[in-house]
């Protein structure tokens, strides 16, 4: 007898959308880690990527690909291709021209993976890089990328319960996913020098914070991929390991140093397609 099982029981660490580093690369700036005169190393970016796709795999999730289309160098940080619930996507409206041409190939990926595909009217939007859930509630950064009325537009497509606004004031940390990571529905990590003060405390009644060091914010350590108990995140920061260990998590550390040189690290490089936690 066959007996068909849910592919979340194979992968209980859902569906994930990456984007090989084809044609990845630091060609413009608009954060204040690119800069155009030091390029990433190539194949060392592309080590550091399957280095990541190894881990991802290895710890079980599923994983999705889009092909880079050539002429969008950031087109591998998948985060911004917009935010998922269910079969339901509402697309990134980018802040910056020099990453609009990447919302039509997302786009048409989702369109023919069967994805019911929304847009947001007003403002600007950048996926999962300024908006993650937790459970029933989704944390929202503005200030920088993505704008209050979108993220309101976004809060009411999804039918979301609780969404809670946190405005980021400092530019190194210019998307909520640099800054802030949910690691259960309970709990999240988070550095509090990125945000205003009205913004940290609404995040803190919200859930509960375990701050990171601003050295270790730096290695983007609160930019990780959570996997059920493990987590993937950037090399360099044991402080922070140490916290997650101590809360009974395993750390599998990365070196995303390439990548790094253009605002992003092991999150930004993967957008989840199936929520877990
Ligand atoms: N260079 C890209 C940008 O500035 C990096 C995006 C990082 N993605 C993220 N989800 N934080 O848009």
């Amino acid at each position: 007898m066959t007996v068909l099982r849910k592919r979340s029981d194979t992968f209980p660490y859902g569906r994930w959308l990456v984007c090989r580093p084809q044609d990845y690369d630091v060609r413009y700036k608009i954060n204040p880690w690119m800069d155009t005169s030091r390029a990433p190393d190539k194949a060392l970016a592309r080590e550091q990527w399957c280095t990541l796709h190894h881990h991802l795999l290895r710890l079980g999730a599923w994983l999705e690909y889009v092909d880079h289309a050539p002429g969008n160098p950031d087109m591998v940080f998948t985060a911004n291709a917009g935010l998922v619930r269910g079969n339901d996507v509402v697309l990134s409206r980018f802040r910056y021209a020099e990453r609009q041409g990447e919302e039509a190939h997302f786009r048409a990926w989702f369109e023919v993976a069967g994805y019911k595909v929304h847009s947001v009217s007003r403002g600007s939007f950048e996926g999962e890089g300024d908006a993650l859930f937790a459970g029933s509630k989704l944390f929202c950064g503005w200030g920088f990328r993505s704008d209050i009325e979108a993220h309101e537009e976004v809060g009411r497509i999804f039918n979301v319960e609780k969404l809670i606004l946190a405005k980021l004031q400092d530019p190194r940390f210019y998307h909520l996913d640099t800054c802030f990571c949910p690691l259960t529905n309970d709990v999240a990590l988070v550095y509090p020098g990125a945000f205003d003060p009205e913004g940290l405390e609404n995040l803190r009644s919200s859930i509960e914070l375990l701050e990171v060091p601003e050295s270790e914010a730096l290695h983007f350590v609160c930019n990780a991929v959570v996997l059920g108990r493990s987590i993937v995140l950037p090399a360099g920061c044991p402080e922070t390991y140490r916290l997650l260990e101590g809360r009974g998590f395993s750390v599998y550390p990365v070196h995303l140093s390439e990548f790094i040189k253009a605002g992003g690290a092991a999150k930004c490089l993967s957008l989840r397609l199936e929520q877990m936690i």
